[in-house]
């Protein structure tokens, strides 16, 4: 039975009794306030952690136990929830600090906050668990980390069972592996385990996009390269494109994150990849797959010179890796390098200079690589893409 703790307050009473309840946190959240059946008092759920005596101006009024409503009347704004959450001043002194901006995985909120609000996280938990019903796990971002790019994620807050944990949050509730849906297709990502953005969606339609113009060009299926490929986000939409992926050679340096893309792999291939991540080998006739360095990748001849597109996504070792990935491309036709590379703005015409340089033999009717920025890395930084139209 859905039953808590209610305060029985005389109708004309309820304005007083609410405040009071408010302003000594004894309110449940997520619960509706609703008339008794005589329609002479109102019952206003109570929180759990009821002390033994309530306030003096309180204790006339009975606690009963009753049936409880749910709220579903849910204020979207989750700065009106935060308002609540903490007092007016500390609200208004940090009003620009709030964070404006979030990232959904799955049922999982990821948050940046910033180091002098870091004492409310779990009032911004909260609120932002208030506003969007939901949601069940609330993560807070430190930063990506070393050279598997995993994001350091602190669970700051939970829904379970329709209440918010957002203290000693039981470890068995901190599940981080969710299925994200994009572009009508399923991926399977842990961020705690390996690198997944949703903020390469753009990213990566553009990139099948590209697909299908080299596949024009080569008038058959292509033979698709991705030695970064994390998960697999870049591959997912390639691969549901019918007659567009020949063969596939996928890969990575995180064991964890081949595991998460046999199982990714299981579903959109529809049939079966291993349960644990090995090393790079031919799970089928047209599929390579598995946990590698891409300094070891290249030294296997068998690998070379088969491959019609590559994608080099490790933003920050683009100019070092990009002479070591050429000898993967099949030169006897046209083929396509898509990358991304972190660059301070200033340097964009110096490292576009560098990037034609490693790679001379362009298409001539197409354009030379050139870096478009995507957005801002940090105040100098800029995260930018390129493709590159080889012969
Ligand atoms: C920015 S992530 C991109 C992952 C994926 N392509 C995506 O878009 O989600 C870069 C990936 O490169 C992998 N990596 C880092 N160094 C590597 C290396 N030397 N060889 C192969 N993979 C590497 C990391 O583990 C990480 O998954």
């Amino acid at each position: 039975m859905n039953m808590m703790q209610h305060l029985q307050v005389p109708n004309r009473d309820v304005e007083n009794a609410f405040t009071s309840l408010k302003k000594n946190n004894l309110l449940a959240e997520g619960k509706l306030i609703y008339p008794s059946i005589d329609g002479k008092f109102r019952l206003i759920p109570l929180s759990e952690n009821l002390p033994k005596n309530l306030p003096k101006e309180l204790s006339k009024y009975e606690v009963i136990y009753a049936k409880y409503k749910l709220d579903n009347r849910i204020d979207p704004n989750w700065l009106t929830h935060l308002s609540v959450l903490i007092n007016n001043d500390d609200f208004e002194k940090f009003l620009q600090l709030w964070p404006a901006s979030h990232e959904f995985v799955g049922d999982m909120m990821i948050i940046k906050l910033d180091k002098k609000i870091l004492q409310f996280s779990s009032q911004i938990a909260k609120a932002k668990l208030m506003a969007h019903p939901n949601l069940r796990l609330i993560l807070s971002d430190q930063g990506v980390m070393g050279e598997l790019r995993i994001r350091e994620l602190i669970p700051i807050a939970v829904r379970h069972k329709n209440i918010i944990i957002s203290e000693n949050i039981p470890n068995e509730l901190c599940n981080t592996k969710v299925t994200v849906k994009e572009s009508g297709l399923q991926i399977i990502c842990d961020p705690t385990k390996a690198y997944f953005s949703t903020k390469l969606q753009t990213e990566r339609q553009e990139t099948l996009s590209f697909a299908k113009e080299l596949r024009h060009m080569l008038g058959r299926k292509i033979n698709l390269c991705d030695p970064f490929c994390g998960v697999g986000p870049a591959i997912s939409s390639l691969l549901h494109e019918p007659d567009l992926v020949n063969n596939l050679l996928s890969s990575d340096l995180n064991p964890e994150a081949i595991k998460l893309l046999f199982e990714n792999l299981t579903k959109w291939d529809k049939k079966p990849y291993p349960s644990e991540a090995s090393e790079v080998e031919w799970i089928y006739p047209n599929r390579l797959v598995g946990a590698g360095d891409v300094a070891e990748l290249v030294t296997n001849r068998e690998y070379l010179g088969r491959w019609d597109m590559i994608l080099i996504n490790l933003p920050h070792r683009t100019l070092e890796l990009l002479p070591l990935i050429i000898p993967l491309l099949d030169t006897s036709s046209p083929s396509l390098i898509r990358g991304r590379i972190v660059v301070e703005e200033k340097d964009i015409d110096i490292t576009n200079k560098i990037i034609q340089e490693i790679l001379p033999n362009c298409i001539p009717d197409k354009p030379k690589p050139k870096l478009t920025i995507k957005r801002d890395y940090s105040s100098k930084l800029r995260l930018c893409s390129f493709e590159a139209w080889l012969k």
